[in-house]
């Protein structure tokens, strides 16, 4: 791939489904400013992957060994100018070599209204199971910078939506991962071009 000076470069770190890193690659594609460098996951088998792939962005399969034990990662980033780290359903904590190289510039998107619900084990299902069982009436997202904590960096926005008795856990799911798609790239792009 051709790298221009001019154009900012996004890492995207995913291990789930990739719905989010999907919407991403999606939106700058074309892109005049923005383009998607690299994929990374933790997950060989990530349909994001293929995505990726199919589209001519580097993919990078990484495992536990690779991240925390080496900084191997900045030398292989370091062959791409990367602008922004864009964490869309990575699960692992980021290690503290990777926040300080891209501290300010690496961003998280939390299925819920932080400080609510996030920390270690909060992810997926199990934080809109809480949000139910605790007969919140909104719920939402948060994008936040990554520091060395899970879910603690300055939030940049939260966006909520709400949450009626009828809801359950899946319908809850639905309306925060209908907001995460709709918000998450426009964001990024901000963060970037401004
Ligand atoms: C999203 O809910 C995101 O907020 C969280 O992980 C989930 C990833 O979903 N960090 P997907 O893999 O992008 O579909």
């Amino acid at each position: 791939m051709h790298y221009n000076s001019k154009v900012k470069h996004i890492a995207i770190f995913a291990s789930g489904t990739g719905s989010n890193a999907r919407k991403i690659i999606d939106y700058f594609e074309g892109h005049p400013q923005i383009r998607v460098a690299v994929v990374v996951s933790n997950r060989p088998d990530a349909l994001v992957l293929d995505m990726a792939g199919s589209k001519g962005i580097q993919t990078l399969v990484i495992n536990r060994d690779y991240f925390y034990n080496s900084e191997q990662l900045l030398t292989d980033f370091g062959q791409y100018p990367i602008d922004l780290v864009v964490l869309a359903g990575f699960l692992w904590l980021a290690p503290p070599y990777l926040v300080k190289a891209y501290r300010g510039k690496i961003v998280n998107i939390h299925p819920a209204l932080l400080p609510k619900y996030g920390g270690k084990g909060m992810y997926g299902s199990r934080v809109h199971e809480a949000v139910k069982a605790a007969g919140d009436t909104a719920s939402g997202i948060t994008i936040h910078h990554v520091n060395e904590h899970y879910d603690e960096g300055d939030i940049i926005l939260q966006v909520s939506c709400a949450i009626g008795s009828e809801d359950t856990p899946a319908t809850i799911a639905g309306k925060v991962q209908q907001l995460e798609h709709q918000y998450f790239a426009p964001v990024i792009e901000s963060l970037l071009i401004g």
